[in-house]
């Protein structure tokens, strides 16, 4: 079964065709990130617009790519929550009028869920790939959230943690504007901190004991009051504090989604989302996992950032099992 995905929930127009829910046979994606760096974060206005101008283009080019005729499309599917509204409905809309013209399913995908799901994806051989197996938990980490789910299949998510305020990209985002690094955050903070393994300062993030919950301002506003206080000392360096700062989101990161195994006795861990691509958080986890016997699974690189595939290959279990709406 050939599904083709739309996503267009944030700065990105992706499309892609992914077969049984696993297999990518194509997989654009187009971002409009530069037209927003200048303003130090996402412009609503300004991606929408641009997802109207490449959606049918990115489209063709994902159906070009996979050598699979519109005709030989079993569903379409496409992000239609969380996200910013113009954008979702670039994308919902132009799906739907697709599987309407082509009288397919549309499913309905939701791009938390998704994001965990990319650990399913491959674009080698099925069998090169280790396939993550159920009960398990999802640990979301993106711009907009920070969620642990605990799931039972790829259709049947609970959420048992979240984020009380920031979202830990939000908090990457945020710190790497108090230190006029540039936007996105993440990845230069994540390569800012790679030179400063030992910082002398320390950073914290509220524990939140007795639950599953994180919370980032207040390490965010702590950054920011020791950046204001020291930032013209002659031993100032923004490195120790991208590094201190990491450190302590990460270590939270690690021992709450494995206390979420622990608790729901599940031996494996699925992370998602764009901070997935962290180096620090991968090493880190993949290091603890090791020693509690838990699988970690990671998707590769380009599949932690937001694409369509992910949106393919979990509307494939939903259209599987008659899930869809229209
Ligand atoms: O999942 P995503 O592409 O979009 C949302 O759904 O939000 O995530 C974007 C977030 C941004 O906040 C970005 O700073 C963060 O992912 N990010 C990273 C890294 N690469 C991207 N954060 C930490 N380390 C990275 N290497
Ligand atoms: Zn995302």
């Amino acid at each position: 079964m050939n599904i083709l995905g739309i996503e267009t929930s944030c700065d990105e127009t992706a499309a892609a065709v992914v077969n049984n829910g696993r297999r990518i046979l194509s997989n654009v994606v187009v971002s409009s990130l530069k037209q927003h760096q200048p303003f130090g974060g996402v412009i609503p206005e300004i991606a929408s617009r641009r997802q109207l101008e490449y959606i049918q283009s990115v489209t063709r080019q994902a159906l070009i790519d996979s050598t699979i005729p519109l005709k030989r499309i079993d569903a379409v599917a496409a992000t239609t929550t969380p996200g910013l509204i113009g954008s979702l409905l670039v994308g919902t809309s132009f799906a739907k009028a697709l599987s309407h013209s082509l009288s397919k399913p549309f499913i309905a995908v939701d791009h938390i869920k998704a994001h965990i799901y990319a650990n399913f994806l491959t674009n080698q051989s099925l069998k090169e790939k280790k396939k993550p197996k159920f009960p398990a938990i999802g640990l979301v980490v993106s711009g907009g959230h920070t969620s642990l789910y605990h799931m039972k299949n790829p259709q049947h998510f609970s959420l048992i943690g979240q984020t009380l305020d920031d979202a830990v990209g939000e908090a990457y985002d945020k710190v790497a504007r108090i230190l006029e690094l540039g936007y996105p955050g993440g990845p230069i903070i994540d390569q800012l901190a790679q030179k400063e393994k030992n910082p002398a300062i320390q950073f914290t993030c509220a524990p939140l004991p007795g639950t599953l919950n994180f919370s980032f301002s207040g390490i965010k506003t702590a950054v920011l009051y020791y950046h204001q206080k020291h930032q013209h000392q002659k031993d100032y360096k923004k490195a120790h504090v991208a590094s201190a700062f990491q450190s302590s989101v990460v270590e939270i990161l690690v021992k709450k989604s494995l206390t979420a195994c622990q608790q729901y006795k599940s031996n494996n861990l699925l992370i998602g989302g764009g901070v997935a691509a962290n180096s620090y958080l991968r090493k880190r986890l993949h290091e603890e996992g090791s020693l509690k016997k838990i699988n970690i699974f990671f998707p590769e690189l380009a599949l932690c950032m937001d694409n369509a595939a992910m949106i393919a290959g979990l509307g494939y279990h939903f259209n599987k099992s008659n899930i869809f709406q229209t």
